[in-house]
């Protein structure tokens, strides 16, 4: 990565947090706005926007007619963490309380109704020739969203997951969405239907190897970090993929006995991280990541070049990531 493309970057983030800033929302009711501001507000990484950005600039689109979609694709995924962390009972986003802590849960459900509408509202302010196409991909990748999060939850109370059950379910709750902001960049660009098709299965598979990631440093790196609360994955019975890795080949009655120790052990981290580097999970699950990210790299090679250099360095900075 060079230091050019970083200092890029930070430009990028800091005119996404300004356009987010003034977004102009109104003050009354503040029960529905106030929550509103503070989730889009919140320090996020905005790599959903930065893939629109990137990918449509690399496509040859002027900065200015990928505005809306880059920060619908943003609002639209600051509406999932919010009923996302409703359903997992998480406490802690970005280093602030969750929305559903800080007021209350019916102020969460509907603020995050609120943020689904202003992310349409946002797309439809694009003059782009396709609006139509990207408002039902747009649309489709809702559902898919909420498919994922659907399945996410059926696994929890299932000791029988399949990896390729898990990817089928982070693939749709997680990579969706980076595969709609990069092939809403190429709708704009006008690009040819394989194109958006492959661009689209880039983020998917950007975003399948993004949750592996997510589930490894629920384990390996901590709350303060991560900046969001970690220990709901275990009570709740989450499978991610590391855990998944461990419960292969175990009889019923010891994956039952290895889900009650990572519960007795919440306050040991150490402890479970210990069990899982014992049986080479922390390594196996760095490689699958790898590989993940490799087959989704390879897309890349249709790019004009710039486009290329430039998304291929964002993978690499996400998979450096600490949180
Ligand atoms: C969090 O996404 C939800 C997952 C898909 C793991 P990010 O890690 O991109 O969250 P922010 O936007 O930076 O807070
Ligand atoms: C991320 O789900 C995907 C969505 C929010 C739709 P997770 O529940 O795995 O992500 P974190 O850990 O809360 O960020
Ligand atoms: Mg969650
Ligand atoms: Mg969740």
């Amino acid at each position: 990565m060079t230091d050019a493309f970083t200092d890029k970057i930070a430009a990028y983030r800091r005119e996404i947090d300004r356009d987010l800033a003034q977004l102009n929302l109104p003050a009354y009711p503040e029960g529905l706005y106030d929550p509103m501001r503070y989730s889009v507000g919140a320090p996020g990484k905005r790599i959903r926007p930065l893939l629109t950005f990137l990918m449509g600039e690399g496509l040859g689109v002027p900065h200015q007619r990928l505005r809306p979609a880059a920060l619908a694709v943003e609002i639209l995924h600051a509406f999932t963490l919010v009923h996302d962390d409703i359903m997992d009972n998480d406490t802690k986003r970005r280093g602030l309380d969750t929305v559903h802590v800080k007021w209350n849960v019916n102020t969460a459900i509907l603020s995050g109704d609120g943020l689904m509408a202003l992310a349409f509202r946002q797309l439809m302010e694009s003059k782009a020739t396709r609006i139509r196409r990207m408002g039902l991909e747009f649309s489709q990748a809702m559902l898919e969203i909420c498919e994922g999060q659907a399945l996410d939850i059926a696994f929890e109370k299932r000791l029988d997951v399949t990896t390729t059950e898990y990817l089928e379910m982070v693939g749709k709750k997680t990579g969706r969405l980076l595969g709609l902001a990069c092939q809403l960049a190429a709708l704009i660009a006008d690009a040819e239907p394989e194109m958006v098709d492959s661009l689209n299965r880039f983020g998917i598979e950007l975003g399948q190897a993004f949750q592996i990631q997510d589930d490894l440093l629920e384990i390996s790196s901590d709350a303060e970090k991560m900046g969001k609360s970690l220990d709901s994955d275990i009570v709740s019975g989450k499978k991610t993929y590391p855990l998944l890795l461990m419960l292969t080949d175990m009889t019923k009655s010891e994956k039952v006995s290895f889900l009650d120790f990572m519960k007795a052990n919440l306050t040991n981290r150490p402890g479970i991280l210990e069990a899982f580097q014992q049986k080479e999970i922390i390594n196996r699950t760095t490689d699958t990541i790898s590989q993940m990210l490799e087959k989704a790299l390879r897309r890349l090679a249709e790019l004009p070049a710039q486009a290329a250099a430039d998304l291929t360095y964002l993978v690499e900075m996400i998979s450096k990531r600490q949180r």
